[in-house]
């Protein structure tokens, strides 16, 4: 049996390690995760109660087109129903939106370090990833207009980008719309937009009126904490959408899912929570990174860039014999690390295992 000679090399995704391997695997009892940019409050108990409820309806089908998540989501943001879909996760958006725009051989353009997901699923329809490289770790959104030609059918911005958590201003994003031609389609992944309350973050969903060939994705993954239940979403013009629809898997979202995020949307206090603690806990990073002479990005999300100045890789095994799961592995940026921003004792404990490994190994630039 033959795959598609295009998947062969693709490789299989390597998601954080889980706590419960590194405990096994080193024989440690107290292990902390701060890899996978989790919510690390969990999610609203309203979120957990309408998850109890649903518990009775697990033998039947969730309602496919969540229409009454729709309707709530469409009110939130301002848009019509027909403006919303549905995924297992934001992940499964950027599945549908390649399957549904792109042919062999078409073009995407993306920066060199983002988001993995984009380029995975390009590289699965057959169709090419431009990669720009990212400018002081923020899109260069002035070279990627320059490789958009006619045969580019996508451009993913990612905003917070993730793994560098920069930002590209309202400005810039406005100006590269203004510039690029219609028939490119434009992704703004906002996937840790609200932990922003920065004004010069532009709200995609407010481009959308002016730029219909703009879609949006967020994610109850991560502010909302239901990483779990896998559900995302995208909002765009109805046209745009309805494509996307078009191949979508009839039972996408489950029924606990979309419970969960019906509840969780309307729990405002939890989020503005989440949103202060995380913004305390970026400080501290800051403020420790600093002391510890190490340079970070400016981080917008719930996760912070900084370059250890030694090979990553060696500081995320020392980490993690420490009991401390980070993230390492970032092509463009050998010798940084990716640490998703903790309670206050998770933070306090990568910093002092980050401090203790710096003396570990030597620094190497
Ligand atoms: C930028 C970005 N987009 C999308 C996702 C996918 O999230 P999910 O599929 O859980 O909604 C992630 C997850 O880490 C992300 O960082």
């Amino acid at each position: 049996m033959q795959p598609k000679p295009n998947i062969v090399h693709l490789p299989v995704y390597q998601p954080g390690k889980p706590v419960e391997d590194v405990k096994r695997e080193l024989g440690l009892t107290e292990v902390i995760k701060l890899a996978s940019n989790e919510n690390p409050f969990g999610c609203s108990p309203k979120a957990k109660e309408a998850i109890s409820r649903e518990l009775e309806n697990m033998s039947i089908y969730p309602d496919g087109a969540a229409v009454e998540l729709t309707n709530a989501l469409a009110k939130h943001h301002g848009v019509n129903p027909d403006q919303v879909i549905f995924g297992a996760g934001s992940d499964e958006i950027i599945l549908m939106i390649c399957r549904a725009f792109l042919q062999p051989g078409d073009e995407t353009v993306m920066a060199d370090q983002t988001f993995p997901q984009y380029k995975h699923n390009v590289t699965i329809e057959n169709a090419k990833s431009i990669e720009v490289p990212l400018k002081e770790g923020t899109h260069d959104l002035y070279s990627m207009l320059e490789q958009v030609n006619e045969k580019t059918k996508i451009v993913w911005i990612c905003n917070p980008n993730n793994p560098t958590g920069t930002i590209n201003t309202a400005e810039e994003v406005e100006w590269f719309l203004s510039k690029v031609p219609s028939h490119v389609l434009v992704v703004l992944d906002e996937a840790y937009c609200e932990y922003l309350d920065d004004p010069s973050f532009p709200d995609g969903i407010k481009l959308l009126q002016k730029y219909p060939n703009v879609v949006v994705l967020r994610t109850f993954s991560k502010i909302y904490g239901l990483a779990s239940l896998r559900i995302g979403y995208g909002i765009g013009q109805p046209g745009v959408i309805r494509s996307i629809n078009q191949v979508r898997e009839p039972f996408n979202t489950s029924r606990m899912g979309q419970a969960a995020a019906l509840a969780a949307l309307q729990d405002v206090e939890f989020i503005a929570f989440c949103r202060e603690e995380n913004k305390k806990g970026l400080a501290y990073f800051r403020q420790a990174f600093e002391d510890l002479g190490l340079k970070a990005f400016p981080a917008y999300g719930n996760f912070i860039m900084v370059d250890v100045q030694r090979p990553g890789q060696e500081v995320f095994e020392a980490l993690l014999r420490k009991g401390v799961i980070i993230r390492a592995g970032h092509r463009q940026y050998p010798t940084s690390v990716r640490i998703t921003v903790g309670n206050a004792e998770q933070n306090a404990k990568v910093v002092a295992a980050l401090t203790a490994v710096l003396k570990e190994i030597a620094v190497k630039v």
